[in-house]
């Protein structure tokens, strides 16, 4: 016979069981990180790696000089507005990518601006 106290126990241990996996959902499932350390890019010309932390944290650059929407729309990713085509209006992502890249670097007078210095993969 299961005694009221045996239930109790059970009990007890189902509870410890549950919060344990609820909190081992949430520290170790991956949020999306706020300030990604790098990504990379994938296109015909070649892959290009961006540092995208050490442009933040070493070359101290702001998010609104690059995500330069974001103080009225919280999207991050360039092709929501700057799509495979783009017009006079609108560059498109590669043209967005290499404006914003390149200019920069050129302004000053640092980082890779030769095309297989970025496409180097
Ligand atoms: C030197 C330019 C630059 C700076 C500075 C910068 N970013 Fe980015 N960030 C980018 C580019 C380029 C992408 C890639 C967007 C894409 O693929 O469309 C990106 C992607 C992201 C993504 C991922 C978006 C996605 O769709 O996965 C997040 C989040 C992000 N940046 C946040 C930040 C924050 C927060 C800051 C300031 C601390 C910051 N960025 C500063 C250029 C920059
Ligand atoms: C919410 C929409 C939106 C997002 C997201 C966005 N842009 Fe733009 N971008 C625009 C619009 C609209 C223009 C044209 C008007 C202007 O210059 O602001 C533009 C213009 C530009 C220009 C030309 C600027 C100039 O002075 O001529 C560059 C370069 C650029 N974007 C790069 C980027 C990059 C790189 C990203 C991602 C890090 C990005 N944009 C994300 C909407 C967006
Ligand atoms: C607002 C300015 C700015 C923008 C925008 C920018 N960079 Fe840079 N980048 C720099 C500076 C400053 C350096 C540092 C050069 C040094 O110290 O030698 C650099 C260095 C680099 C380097 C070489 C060192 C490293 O960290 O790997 C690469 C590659 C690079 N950038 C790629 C990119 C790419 C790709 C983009 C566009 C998605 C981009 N950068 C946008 C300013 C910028
Ligand atoms: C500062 C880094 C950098 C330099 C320098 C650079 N590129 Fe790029 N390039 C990029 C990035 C970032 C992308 C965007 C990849 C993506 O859309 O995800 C790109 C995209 C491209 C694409 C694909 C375009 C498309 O429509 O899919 C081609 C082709 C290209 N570059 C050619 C060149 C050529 C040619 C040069 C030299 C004149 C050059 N790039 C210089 C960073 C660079």
């Amino acid at each position: 016979m299961t005694s009221q106290r045996d239930l109790k126990v059970a009990l007890l241990i189902m509870i410890v069981l549950l919060v344990t996996g609820i909190v081992c959902y949430a520290s170790f499932s991956s949020p999306t990180p706020d300030n990604p350390v790098r990504l990379m890019f994938q296109n015909q010309a070649g892959k290009v790696l961006f540092t995208h932390v050490m442009h933040t944290d070493s070359y101290s650059i702001e998010c609104l000089d690059c995500h330069h929407n974001i103080e009225d729309d919280d999207t991050y990713n360039c092709s929501e507005c700057h799509e495979e085509t783009g017009d006079e209006d609108l560059p498109s992502r590669a043209d967005a990518f290499h404006d914003q890249c390149m200019g920069c670097h050129e302004d000053y007078g640092a980082g890779p601006v030769e095309c297989n210095s970025c496409h180097a993969l």
